[in-house]
């Protein structure tokens, strides 16, 4: 079996203490993917170290010769993203055509990377003095803490890795236990596409990983994504040492599907956002607030084709649910299943998924309760499972209440034929993202992803918004008068 490694200091290097951990197939525990390092915080010390000298050298590199690098970065995910897809599937578990998207999320924010060095704008404005001019523009910060979650194991590091380097920044990337060989991956990438080999270190291991990191002092930025408990202890930290920092955290996103909707379309909707990546993603559709006039034939459909859905392995043909990521991860759902037995009605699955060709992974049937309750801890606690609470409400301004009254405020998602109601929902639903006609996941690289409350701390990730986070903004007076001229006094 193969024993991989971190990469530090220019080189591919054993973890300090040499301690390791068996990565498994969550499909079939029994495939050994391969023996990862369990890092400690001296080998993040010698990262740090590394990366300060990759700062050095990347920050002068001009952006657009740091774009062309992710350009390449780009044509090699492309060339490889069948067999990328497959590796993740193996690690990971969702089904072939969820790790391809994953891919190309990739592919599309590398590609947005490279043209983004052409851009980086600053403002020129005109100074209040004659023969003065007035400008600003973006330099990198130092090293970036980038600390990844498992449920996208190429997409989410390439939201914080491609912009952070393109902006001039070092790079010190821990991945999530659970998937390594991605992110081993990507790495690889990014060296063969020309990134000077210091800019970027790769730290495996669990969480002591990443409190090293966020601990660091010579870490400037960190952007993290996982659990909403893990954020407050990374932001109490970087608060403490004022640190730049980006949290993506959990949701309790709600689809709304009015009397108005078209079912058909909602169903498939229905489907796809809350048993897609069997239920772990942020943006999962974990709420459906239903209004009275449709409920319970909806409700009929969407039990009637959950239970046509096909779990298994994800590398395999027809597979529509793959596994949970872990053993932990059947449990935390198993105990949420408890939670609503006792508090509602359960409608479909509500167990462990057992039979052929099931008996060696992480699988949970798709779960549905009725009769959930505004306020009761199946609607309020993210879950990331396989688990969908449906909320009968009388009108759109009342599942409108229920959508806004979590924690929470990552996606939203309300199905309705009324154009008014439509541009309501997207005014009133407290969600970084509204969407409306579609479920609540499918967000584009493009496009700022984020969300409100306690999702998150009111950064963003994609699109062009993310490119201020890992730049400073600094101004530059140029006075070429030849005399000295008083701002605010001299015109006044
Ligand atoms: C997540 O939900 O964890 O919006 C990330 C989507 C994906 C990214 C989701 N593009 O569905």
């Amino acid at each position: 079996m193969k024993t991989w490694q971190n990469f530090i200091g220019g080189a591919w290097v054993p973890p300090v203490a040499g301690k390791h951990r068996d990565n498994v197939n969550p499909a079939d525990t029994r495939d050994v993917i391969g023996r990862f390092p369990l890092s400690d915080a001296t080998d993040v010390n010698r990262a740090v170290a590394s990366a300060l000298r990759g700062f050095q050298q990347w920050r002068r590199t001009p952006a657009p010769a740091r774009g062309d690098v992710l350009r390449r970065v780009g044509d090699l995910l492309v060339a490889r993203k069948e067999e990328v897809a497959d590796l993740m599937t193996r690690e990971m578990g969702k089904p072939l055509a969820e790790t391809r998207g994953d891919v190309q999320e990739g592919i599309d924010t590398a590609y947005y990377a490279a043209t983004e060095g052409r851009r980086l704008f600053g403002h020129t404005v005109p100074s209040e003095l004659a023969n003065k001019w007035a400008m600003s523009f973006r330099r990198p910060i130092g090293i970036a803490g980038l600390i990844t979650p498992f449920n996208f194991p190429l997409a989410i590091p390439t939201w914080k890795a491609f912009p952070a380097l393109l902006c001039g920044n070092a790079v010190v990337f821990k991945p999530c236990r659970d998937v390594p060989h991605t992110a081993t991956v990507m790495v690889e990438i990014l060296l063969e596409a020309g990134l000077p080999p210091e800019v970027i270190q790769l730290v495996h291991g669990a969480g002591e990983v990443g409190a090293a990191i966020v601990q660091h002092p010579d870490v400037a930025l960190v952007s993290f994504t996982g659990s909403t408990e893990t954020g407050s202890q990374v932001g109490e930290t970087c608060g403490r040492m004022h640190k730049r920092l980006s949290l993506e955290m959990g949701g309790k996103n709600a689809m709304i599907v009015l009397n108005d909707a078209d079912l058909e379309l909602a169903l498939d909707g229905v489907l796809w956002g809350a048993f897609g990546t069997t239920g772990q993603r942020c943006t999962a559709t974990s709420r459906l607030i239903v209004q009275d006039g449709v409920h319970d034939e909806f409700v009929a459909m969407l039990a009637r084709r959950t239970a046509t859905l096909v779990l298994g392995d994800g590398r395999e043909k027809g597979t529509d649910v793959g596994p949970l990521i872990n053993a932990e991860s059947v449990a935390n759902v198993d105990r949420y299943v408890g939670i609503g037995a006792s508090e509602c009605e359960l409608r479909l699955g509500g167990a462990a998924a057992k039979g052929p060709g099931l008996e060696h992974g992480f699988f949970y049937q798709p779960t549905i309760f009725t009769g959930v309750q505004p306020q009761s801890r199946l609607e309020q606690e993210e879950i990331f499972g396989p688990v969908l609470s449906v909320i009968r409400v009388k009108d759109a301004a009342e599942a409108f209440t229920v959508n806004n009254d979590v924690r929470y405020g990552l996606s939203s998602s309300v199905y309705t034929s009324d154009v008014n109601l439509a541009f309501r929902a997207l005014n009133e639903l407290d969600t970084g993202i509204t969407y409306i006609n579609a479920p609540t996941i499918g967000a584009e690289a493009h496009l700022p992803f984020g969300g409100v409350k306690l999702t998150g701390n009111g950064h963003r990730e994609g699109g062009w918004e993310v490119y201020e986070f890992y730049s400073e903004t600094k101004v530059g007076y140029v006075d070429f008068s030849g005399r000295l001229q008083r701002a605010q006094i001299d015109n006044y």
